[in-house]
């Protein structure tokens, strides 16, 4: 078993155990991946000012996400067939979420349902929500959130119709996998994840079949969003879902000032600056670049978040310092879920925690609310 000590560490591990469609459907944005490789690599660009003989006892990076107390200042993002990563993925990432004390957001597109996440866990999770043409079946699904206990729905904005991403295609995506030549013999190298898979009866996207009506090829995630996700969306329904729904709202997939000033209006409680990890407009800006924008813009109005590159501590320390009071993982947990399951997602909660509590201290500083742009070097942000 190898040390594992970084988030690296876990998605090498990540891709050698788990079948490589879903691996691939992870680790990939779409057509050129420019952008999903400037969310890291803008991150990198930004540089810290080391202080000194500052006093660095009792240090804390506790805060609160809409009004919830979190350990530190990030949630596990919504992904979609994350119970292909590994399997019941979703229910022990939810789990290993909750006892670190930072919020776990399921998916629409999630293989675990949201009933078979509640059933598993003993604290509130988050929802979030895509918008399909068929508002009745939209109605019943945030029905379904307010009985499992959800507190706060993430309304995705940036996902009405699918960026390409081309291994997904070449792969022929689907869950659960078609049982070809190519995927048995692949399969055939990822025992663990075969014999887990074969005693989970969660394999198919949970969500939504025996749920929706009229479906057409329920296994692949490409024809559902093509047949079903409505590309009519527009801010009249967000008004429409949260009226629906009544609670916490976060808004995801916010790039541009403009459209900020449109969630903050909508009376969200929280809005997420994204491009869904580089995954749907490639070439469009990275998400810590579009950070400092947006939280000038709307940063007194609405509580503003990011995700999108974080795979690191010090990554969530730069999006606080450029303003966003909270972040998003995606990736970085899927590589420790792809791993090693629920411990997995708990070594990358781990590793994240230690990277921010050390790079705060060595900025000078002890407590989180007290760090602010002022440990970025001039320059370079
Ligand atoms: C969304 O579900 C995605 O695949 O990015």
């Amino acid at each position: 078993m190898p040390i594992i000590t970084n988030i690296e560490d876990l998605r090498v591990l990540h891709q050698k155990r788990t079948p490589k469609m879903f691996y691939d459907y992870a680790d990939s944005g779409s057509w050129t991946e420019s952008t999903y490789r400037a969310n890291e690599s803008d991150f990198q660009k930004i540089k810290l000012r080391q202080r000194v003989a500052v006093n660095m006892q009792n240090r804390t990076t506790k805060t609160k996400m809409i009004g919830q107390d979190v350990a530190m200042p990030v949630a596990l993002a919504p992904t979609g067939l994350t119970g292909m990563q590994y399997p019941d993925g979703e229910i022990l990432a939810a789990q290993a979420a909750e006892k670190f004390g930072v919020p776990f957001c399921l998916s629409t597109m999630s293989i675990c349902s949201i009933e078979d996440v509640a059933e598993r866990t003993t604290k509130p999770f988050w929802f979030q929500l895509y918008v399909m043409k068929d508002r009745a079946f939209i109605e019943r699904l945030i029905e379904r959130a307010k009985v499992a206990k959800c507190s706060a729905l993430v309304l995705t904005l940036d996902l009405q119709i699918l960026g390409q991403r081309h291994k997904d295609i070449k792969n022929g995506l689907s869950a659960p996998p078609k049982l070809t030549i190519p995927n048995i013999l692949n399969m055939m190298t990822k025992p663990r994840w075969c014999l887990g898979m074969l005693q989970t009866p969660r394999r198919t996207f949970r969500n939504i079949v025996g749920h929706a009506t009229g479906v057409g090829n329920m296994s692949s995630l490409s024809s559902w969003t093509a047949e079903q996700f409505d590309p009519g969306l527009n801010w009249g329904d967000v008004e429409w879902i949260k009226k629906q729904w009544g609670g916490k709202l976060i808004i995801k997939g916010i790039l541009d000032a403009d459209d900020a000033r449109a969630a903050a209006q909508s009376g969200a409680d929280a809005l997420i600056v994204s491009n869904h990890g580089g995954r749907q407009l490639d070439g469009a800006v990275s998400s810590i670049q579009a950070l400092p924008g947006i939280v000038d813009a709307v940063g007194k109005e609405i509580e503003v978040w990011m995700d999108g590159g974080i795979r690191s501590g010090q990554d969530v320390l730069k999006a606080w310092a450029l303003g966003a009071k909270g972040t998003m993982i995606g990736r970085s947990f899927l590589y420790g879920l792809g791993a090693m399951g629920g411990p997995g997602v708990t070594k990358c909660l781990e590793i994240i925690h230690k990277e921010l509590d050390l790079t705060m201290a060595f900025t000078g500083h002890r407590d989180i609310h007290d760090v602010t742009k002022d440990i970025l070097y001039p320059g370079t942000y």
